[in-house]
């Protein structure tokens, strides 16, 4: 297949790409480079050996993104691209809503001309808001309570989607709603490298291993989980990427969503002492005050995706922490 990814330089775009390359598909890859580096591409050429088509485009400009379709005749558009800060978000919903809304726009209205009807989204956990159970299948409700405008652009993007659906025979969307994605490919070469300063736990994590951050702070230690620290469902980006895969697979028109996660929880600590284990070093960290918007826990049904993508996680934390630390150690 000929498949656009957008996003395609960032975190989980980069990890898709070469699971599509590997596969035969031929990737082409349009990033606006805010947060992610070009010499990514390079990366996946040693991996894959091949260079993926490149646009260094960004989304919310119409013109130039329709330019991109006119150009190829792509089956399919995997949507990465978007900025993700949960924190920034609620600082800046204006850009966050213009770029994650707008950009989709502009996508879809260009998908649409140019008559690409495969759309596959990186949509999120956050979508659920807070549901009242801490076990997330794709039935409960979505859109309620959502803390932060990123995470109603997640949610306003799949309303968007099943719009575009209904209105369109043709149309085949699925929302992939990721959880905690944590690791890199093992080879080392590839990994989270966010411009800035990080939000994530692990990133942190790395960053406190490297002496950039002085300690860990643990946010909360008095929430109703086994340790007092808040759970979540980790899973390895290599897994994740290997979702889409399986996804494609399952294309019809409509929308469908999509949990992919591991289904197992894991504590802000058990994550922390995995880390020490496998480093082999203490990991400086504190107990910090509870960070506003925090859930305790919540953690994914992966059963529909088990059952109709054919899919699940096989990588553990012991694996994403490993190649994490590959990843560090070469860069
Ligand atoms: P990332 O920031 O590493 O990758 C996103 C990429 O999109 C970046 O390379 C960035 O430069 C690009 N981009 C942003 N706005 C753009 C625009 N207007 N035009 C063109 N390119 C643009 O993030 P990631 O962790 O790889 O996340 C990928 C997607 O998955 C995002 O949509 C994110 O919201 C979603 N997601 C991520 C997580 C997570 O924890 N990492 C969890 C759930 C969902
Ligand atoms: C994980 C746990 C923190 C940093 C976010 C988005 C979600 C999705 C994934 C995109 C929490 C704790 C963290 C630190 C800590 N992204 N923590 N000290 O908040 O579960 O999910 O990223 O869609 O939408 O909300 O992930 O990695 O920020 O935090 O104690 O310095 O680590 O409190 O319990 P989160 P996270």
């Amino acid at each position: 297949m000929k498949i656009l990814i957008t996003g395609g330089t960032g975190y989980i775009g980069s990890h898709t790409a070469i699971e599509l390359i590997n596969q035969g598909h031929d990737v082409t890859i349009v990033d606006n480079l805010i947060n992610s580096k070009k010499t990514v591409l390079e990366q996946i050429t040693k991996l894959t050996g091949t260079k993926p088509k490149f646009y260094h485009v960004d989304l919310t400009n119409r013109t130039a993104t329709n330019q991109i379709f006119q150009e190829n005749h792509f089956d399919l558009v995997i949507h990465f691209a978007g900025l993700k800060a949960v924190a920034e978000s609620v600082e800046k919903p204006l850009l966050y809503y213009r770029n994650n809304i707008t950009g989709t726009i502009n996508l879809l209205e260009a998908m649409q001309a140019n008559q690409v009807n495969n759309f596959i989204f990186s949509s999120s956990a956050t979508v659920y808001g807070n549901p009242g159970t801490p076990k997330y299948t794709e039935n409960l409700p979505t859109g309620q309570n959502i803390s932060s405008p990123y995470g109603k652009t997640k949610y306003m993007i799949e309303e968007i989607m099943k719009d575009a659906a209904a209105s369109n025979p043709n149309f085949c969307a699925i929302a992939l709603r990721y959880f905690n994605p944590i690791g890199n490919h093992p080879s080392g070469l590839l990994g989270e490298n966010p411009n800035g300063i990080p939000n994530n736990l692990m990133p942190i994590i790395t960053k406190v291993y490297r002496g950039q951050i002085s300690k860990l702070s643990v946010y909360g230690h008095d929430y109703p989980t086994p340790d007092g620290t808040c759970r979540r469902d980790y899973i390895h980006v290599v897994d994740l990427a290997k979702g889409h895969l399986a996804a494609i697979s399952v294309l019809k028109p409509g929308f469908e969503a999509y949990n992919l996660g591991t289904g197992q929880p894991a504590s802000v600590l058990e994550i922390i002492h995995a880390f020490e284990k496998i480093s082999d070093q203490p990991l400086p960290h504190k107990f910090a005050p509870r960070r506003p918007g925090d859930l305790p826990e919540f953690w994914a049904d992966p059963t529909k995706a088990i059952k109709e993508l054919n899919w699940h996680a096989k990588l553990t934390i012991d694996d994403a922490i490993r190649d994490t630390l590959t990843f560090i150690n070469q860069s």
